[in-house]
């Protein structure tokens, strides 16, 4: 039946709304998830997300990338790099991704996400949906690399709290998929986790 909208309470759907996550899925033909890279800055996180997901979509897989630096130009553009700050930009990112996911999406989510209880927390926000991938780039790689420069400006102490630098890194230990992107490139990198996605989603 229609919503009920109650003006001035709350009596709204309280959540999943009148479209089933099953109804959903088989009307795009695939399941929903929510892909959670984590790794340093400069691991290659929003490459890799953002070549699987047009694989993923060339194969009819409705996917989506919400990445961090995107997140921080709008609706995290008022957090830093505290602890705090990223516990509340993993919070929002994990919200986000579930409303995404109960579209019937498969989200790719590309943060640092350094911290193992605020990753916790993102699972348990998303539930059974979820799967956490390690983009497993080491700070040696990373700093080599420092595409943005970034590196480069934590070792002058230009930049405070740089993650693996003057901010804790906390690796996965027991990541859905590992990714050993030190070697291989990029492209053979998003085929692993494209197969990986395809094999949970279809
Ligand atoms: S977090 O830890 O999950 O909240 O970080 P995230 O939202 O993924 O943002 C990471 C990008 O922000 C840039 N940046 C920094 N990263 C780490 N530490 C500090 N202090 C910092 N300051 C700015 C950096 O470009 C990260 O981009 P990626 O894409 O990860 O390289």
């Amino acid at each position: 039946g229609p919503a009920t909208v109650a003006a001035g309470s709350h009596a709204i759907h309280p959540s999943g709304g009148e479209v089933s996550t099953g109804e959903r899925a088989r009307g795009k033909g695939h399941k929903a998830c929510v892909i959670w890279l984590t790794g340093l800055s400069g691991a290659g996180k929003s490459t890799i997300a953002r070549l699987a997901e047009r694989k993923l979509y060339s194969d009819g897989i409705d996917a989506y990338v919400l990445d961090g630096d995107t997140l921080r130009m709008g609706l995290c553009s008022d957090l830093g790099f505290t602890e705090a700050d990223r516990h509340e930009n993993v919070r929002r990112a994990a919200e986000v991704a579930k409303i995404l996911a109960q579209t019937g999406q498969v989200v790719l989510v590309a943060l640092i996400s350094p911290l193992r209880a605020d990753r916790a927390l993102a699972r348990k926000i998303i539930g059974e949906e979820f799967e956490e991938v390690f983009i497993d780039t080491s700070l040696a790689t990373c700093e080599e690399r420092d595409s943005k420069g970034l590196y480069r400006a934590a070792r002058e102490g230009k930049i405070e709290n740089f993650t693996g630098i003057s901010a804790p890194y906390e690796a996965p230990e027991k990541p859905d998929l590992h990714i050993a992107a030190d070697k291989g490139d990029a492209g053979q990198n998003a085929t692993k986790l494209t197969d990986y996605i395809l094999s949970k989603v279809r």
